[in-house]
């Protein structure tokens, strides 16, 4: 029996997150990683573009961040009592570099961090609702668990990814339109004053890329300190990766409150929630907060030294100039090739961050651009891609990340690949089996 083989018979599908089984690749089994590249246990190589949906922005086993947590699993484990002077530092660190962090508290993971935010921003205004975006993803739990890849007669009402939600929950969370002005003035004009929280992927990358208008930034911030209403940065992904301070120092627009993840850490388990003091303070690891706040592992010492290692290294050597700079090769690139084939392509995304879309038309602004994307050629190509051991993620949307560990010739070989894995596809036909491949919670009905 194969590895793969006994992993379905122990765990479900094999897999212990809902996105990592991908049709056509589930006898792949993960045996090591290194810099840009993982390796299955046939000895594959593959080069990763996929980086785990982002997290290492260093490359992976970054030999700085793997000597620091080394020596601090040499010297401290988890004790669950008091602080340690590696959680002091790195809050310091968080709240001099993302502007709207005044106080800072580490999770585990970026489910945790936009859980607490969305719950301390109900305690804080004592209302009910919540307003998320279509196409942004923040985590697994009841109140954002919808409309993020949704199928086109879905966009429009609740699609939640999950079965198992009560519904009082989901008519808790209102869905709007991401880029949509009017949407939000609307929504604030209807229900402003039992509005608790606006939560935005900033550059909602769960679809690739919808890079945020300023006016539409700026109206969100603009409504929410009129209503009251809390506003939140989700940047569990584009925190770090595009900029120490989160895209917030991009944007100029400072949220109420923040959530980081992924990249802040290169890879090890860290989520953070951040903002203003008078928020934060609510908490209960103040004692008499109001608002709860626990986690066996939070603030854990090896995690801790992973992002502190992250966050020199991010200050002290060309990391961002380096992967916005290959970043910019390879849209370039992408964009080039695809005129040379003839084929309708929006090629997008943000720094280390890129995506080809599949159709016509100026950059898209929101989820429902989206639904113009070739599906079949863009999962399509994607598969021939794996097969080339270029690996970016077979499944509709999805972005794929540089980092600091990917080289020009890595980049002139992915342009490579993808001319062969699009003109095959063209060939060829597109992918047909795309039950599993195009949506996110596409079995809930
Ligand atoms: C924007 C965003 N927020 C939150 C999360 C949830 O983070 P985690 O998977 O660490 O719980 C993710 C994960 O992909 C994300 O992309």
């Amino acid at each position: 029996m194969t590895l793969a083989e006994r992993a379905r018979r122990v765990i479900p599908g094999g897999v212990n997150s809902g996105q990592r089984s991908i049709p056509g690749l589930t006898d792949l089994v993960i045996a090591r990683t290194e810099g840009s590249r993982f390796w299955d246990t046939t000895g594959r190589e593959f080069t990763d573009y996929h980086a785990a949906f982002g997290p290492p922005l260093l490359g992976h086993n970054d030999p700085d961040v793997a000597a620091a947590v080394s020596a601090a699993r040499a010297s401290i484990g988890l004790t669950g009592v008091a602080v340690t002077e590696g959680e002091v530092t790195l809050a310091e660190q968080l709240v001099e570099l993302v502007p709207s962090m005044e106080k800072v508290l580490l999770t585990s993971t970026g489910s945790e961090a936009t859980f607490h935010a969305l719950r301390l921003a109900r305690a804080a205004t004592g209302r009910r609702l919540v307003v998320k975006f279509q196409g942004c993803y923040h985590g697994w739990h009841d109140s954002v668990s919808l409309n993020v890849i949704s199928a086109p007669e879905r966009v429009g009402r609740p699609d939640p990814t999950s079965a198992g939600i009560l519904p009082e929950v989901l008519a808790a969370t209102l869905v709007l339109r991401f880029n949509d002005v009017a949407a939000v003035r609307q929504a604030f004009a209807d229900h402003g004053p039992d509005i608790a929280a606006v939560i935005l992927e900033p550059v909602p990358h769960n679809v690739g890329a919808l890079l945020p208008t300023d006016a539409f930034l700026r109206a969100l911030r603009e409504e929410c300190t009129k209503a009251g209403s809390v506003l939140v940065f989700d940047e569990v992904i584009t925190g770090f990766r595009h900029a120490l301070g989160g895209y917030q120092s991009l944007a100029g627009v400072t949220p109420d409150l923040t959530t980081l993840g992924k990249a802040i850490a290169n890879g090890a388990p860290v989520g953070a929630i951040g903002g203003r003091a008078d928020l934060m303070d609510l908490f209960s690891s103040r004692p008499g907060g109001p608002v709860f706040f626990a986690g066996t592992y939070n603030g854990h010492p090896d995690v801790v030294a992973a992002a502190l290692a992250t966050v020199r290294k991010l200050r002290e050597e060309p990391v961002h100039e380096h992967v916005f700079r290959l970043g910019d090769r390879v849209r370039a690139g992408l964009a080039e090739l695809y005129r040379t084939l003839d084929v309708p392509a929006v090629v997008t995304g943000y720094g280390s961050v890129f995506v080809s879309y599949f159709m016509s038309g100026p950059q898209p602004r929101s989820y429902d651009d989206l639904l113009a994307n070739d599906t079949a050629l863009f999962v399509g190509y994607r598969r021939r891609l794996v097969d080339q051991g270029v690996f970016e993620l077979p499944l509709n949307l999805k972005r794929s990340h540089l980092s600091y560990a990917h080289t020009d010739a890595d980049v002139d070989r992915l342009l490579e690949a993808t001319e062969t894995a699009v003109r095959h596809t063209l060939a060829e036909g597109g992918a047909e089996d795309l039950e599993n491949a195009t949506t996110m919670g596409g079995a809930v009905r």
